[in-house]
């Protein structure tokens, strides 16, 4: 009893499939960590595993029925909902992603779904067919797009079908430190100093106009935020942007890509983790205007140079640190990040396609394909920038156990 996850309530949804047994093992997993857990099962659930099996776990009357709510819960089919520090739809079906999708609340888990402020985690488990038909893969994206939290099916021999495929429930541990690390003091940071840049460069041309790029900072942020979640001590140097600061993170407001090579490099050494979001203006003015430039003729010639490579400067001092670097690509994504990978010397490189729908600047989305140093590939769909963060970051925590 490791008490993780005291003071914190868990309601576990659980939806009708043959993983519901499993559901069981996640709960069993949760009280040990000392939470308060409340499961609610939708009808088809009952049909997989009696309630019976949930209460005498859980320690908590379960319900299916919104209209038999048990009297503990002050009548309100909403209380539970707004008792819950997380929502866990384990396993989720894909009844239940349409219906949150499409915006229906006709039983007592959808209806606390729609309710609540916490955070949703939905946990999918189907036929392998069914996981890949286009109009759950769109449900998924569109929920991930409005903040709702996704772990990955497994891949493997399927139960009912005995064909392979991905659709299998996640093995009880993996969701329940994926819980942890959602709301739990599980901090697999902990004691870790990383420094992120984020947001845009601005390249002043005269006192009132500049070269810039369309960065709003929420992927550097987002990072920046899940990386202080697990316990890691952050450094955010950031560019010009007008999204709130994360809390908990030494923030430091810089404008030009000198600046910000200069604020990088008084800080470097104290690292473990360098992740490079920012978008970092390549060409800086040669000569600023100390006066606004009036208008004149018919064209403007202005001459740039060079600005520092920030990662690639970075790449060569790095010693043990992780590099981590972005690549905003338009076309030929992987040849290029494997190029950005190699010359910068990073660890990862995450590439973004910034021109798909949902992805790269300004958007709450990201699609992302992580390239690493060993050479294997990780293709992330389309999610939050929370959510691409947090793979980010499971990356990064696995390098950092392997050099333990
Ligand atoms: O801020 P958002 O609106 O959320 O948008 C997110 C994003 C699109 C900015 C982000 O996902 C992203 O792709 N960031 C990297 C943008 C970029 O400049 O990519 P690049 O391919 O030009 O650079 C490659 C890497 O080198 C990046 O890690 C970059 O930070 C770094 N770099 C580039 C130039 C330079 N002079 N110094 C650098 O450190």
């Amino acid at each position: 009893m490791d008490g993780l996850l005291e003071g914190k309530c868990v309601v576990v949804g659980v939806c009708g499939g043959i993983a519901a047994y499993k559901a069981v093992d996640v709960v069993s997993r949760l009280k040990k960590h000392k939470a308060e857990v409340h499961v609610i099962m939708t009808e088809s659930a009952v049909k997989f595993v009696a309630p019976l099996t949930f209460q005498s776990i859980s320690g908590n009357p379960v319900t299916s029925d919104m209209f038999s709510e048990p009297k503990k819960w002050n009548v309100e089919h909403i209380s539970l909902a707004r008792k819950a520090d997380i929502m866990v739809i384990a396993p989720a079906t894909a009844n239940i992603l349409g219906k949150v999708c499409a915006g229906i609340a006709d039983d007592m888990l959808s209806t606390t779904i729609m309710a609540t402020n916490a955070p949703v985690l939905f946990v999918p488990a189907m036929n392998h067919a069914m996981y890949e038909n286009a109009i759950v893969q769109q449900n998924i994206s569109k929920l991930g797009s409005l903040g709702y939290l996704f772990m990955e099916p497994d891949t493997g021999l399927m139960a009912a079908e005995g064909e392979y495929g991905k659709g299998r429930l996640p093995e009880p541990q993996a969701i329940v430190e994926r819980i942890l690390r959602e709301v739990g003091r599980a901090k697999d940071m902990e004691g870790k100093r990383v420094l992120v840049t984020a947001g845009p460069t601005r390249e002043p041309i005269d006192p009132v106009r500049f070269i810039s790029n369309h960065s709003s900072g929420k992927m550097g942020y987002a990072i920046a935020e899940a990386a202080i979640k697990r316990g890691a001590r952050v450094d955010l140097i950031t560019g010009p942007v007008s999204i709130p600061k994360p809390q908990l993170a030494n923030v430091i407001n810089v404008n030009t890509a000198e600046e910000m090579h200069k604020a990088v490099f008084e800080r470097y050494q104290q690292q473990d983790v360098l992740i490079m979001v920012a978008a970092v203006a390549d060409y800086r003015c040669k000569n600023i205007e100390g006066r606004k430039i009036k208008k004149a003729g018919e064209s403007l010639t202005l001459e740039l140079v060079k600005n520092p490579d920030i990662a690639a400067d970075l790449g060569k001092v790095k010693g043990d640190r992780i590099l981590v670097g972005f690549g905003a690509e338009t076309h030929d994504l992987e040849k290029n990040a494997v190029l950005k990978l190699n010359s910068k010397n990073m660890d990862i490189i995450a590439a973004n396609d910034v021109t798909q729908d949902g992805a790269g600047f300004g958007t709450d989305t990201n699609i992302v394909k992580l390239f690493k140093r060993d050479g294997s590939v990780v293709e992330l769909p389309k999610m939050s920038k929370r959510e691409v963060a947090e793979s980010i970051l499971n990356e990064i925590v696995k390098i950092l156990s392997e050099k333990k």
